[in-house]
């Protein structure tokens, strides 16, 4: 992974922690985005955090044409900031609907666009983008949210085949339960059984692996589920 240089957004915790620290422990250097580093500070000079709302369009517009500038040699993308918000659709403020999307779905688009040129023009670079099983089906009140993931999952495929023969490759990760504090927000979390919530770490490795799968090969998507499904309202 040395030589490798990373994007990571949502680096300050959970599975974009532990893409993090597995990405610095191989070597690569890593640019990690984020709205509060003081949750996670690796100890690697070849960590580079840096404050973003990826809510706010204008935000991502002053900040990544002149990261960019300042680190050209990006190869690998990890397009993993989000947040679940679950509530009947009504629910919802025609802002939150709004905000909730430019977070979760947009703000991906827009990095992947200021990015893939760049790849393309280099002739290599993987982008890896963090899906969900609420990608695949939709379930009540997640219509938000599953609107975002399969938003996602249709944007993966559609620059995969942009892509082909570039060079670029474009992975979509649809987990399930993950144990990590995106449901330190909300009112259920996976059972406290092992088996019922895959590790980030698990996430982490996967990550690595489609990176370091040799230049010729695509992994396009990957479902991961815990062994046993099972749910703690609080
Ligand atoms: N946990 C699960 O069961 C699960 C399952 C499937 C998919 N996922 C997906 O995995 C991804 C990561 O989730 P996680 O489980 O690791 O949750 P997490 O521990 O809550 O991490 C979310 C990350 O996103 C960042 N983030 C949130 N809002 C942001 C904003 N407005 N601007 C910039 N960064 C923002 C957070 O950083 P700051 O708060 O510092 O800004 C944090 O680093 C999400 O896309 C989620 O949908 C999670």
């Amino acid at each position: 992974m040395e030589k490798r240089k990373a994007i990571v957004t949502g680096s300050s915790s959970g599975i974009g922690k532990a893409i993090t620290s597995i990405l610095l422990k191989s070597g690569a250097d890593v640019i990690g985005l984020a709205r509060d580093h003081k949750k996670f500070k690796p100890n690697f000079d070849r960590y580079f955090p840096i404050s973003l709302d990826l809510s706010d369009f204008e935000k991502i517009e002053s900040v990544i044409p002149q990261l960019l500038l300042e680190h050209a040699d990006i190869d690998v993308l990890i397009c993993n900031a989000g947040h679940g918000d679950f509530q009947a659709l009504e629910n919802f403020s025609s802002k939150q609907i709004s905000k909730f999307i430019n977070l979760n779905l947009i703000s991906h688009i827009i990095l992947c666009r200021h990015l893939v040129s760049y790849m393309k023009a280099k002739g290599s670079g993987d982008i890896i983008v963090i899906g969900s099983e609420a990608s695949l089906a939709g379930k009540k009140k997640a219509t938000l949210y599953s609107a975002a993931k399969f938003g996602l999952r249709g944007f993966t495929q559609a620059l995969r085949d942009e892509c082909s023969n570039t060079g670029v490759r474009v992975c979509l990760i649809n987990p399930g339960f993950v144990r990590s504090p995106f449901f330190d927000s909300l009112n259920f979390k996976p059972g406290d059984a092992e088996n019922n919530a895959i590790e980030t770490d698990d996430i982490a490795k996967i990550v690595c692996d489609i990176i370091k799968t040799r230049q010729g090969t695509i992994i396009d998507e990957i479902n991961i589920s815990p062994a046993s499904k099972s749910i703690i309202f609080k």
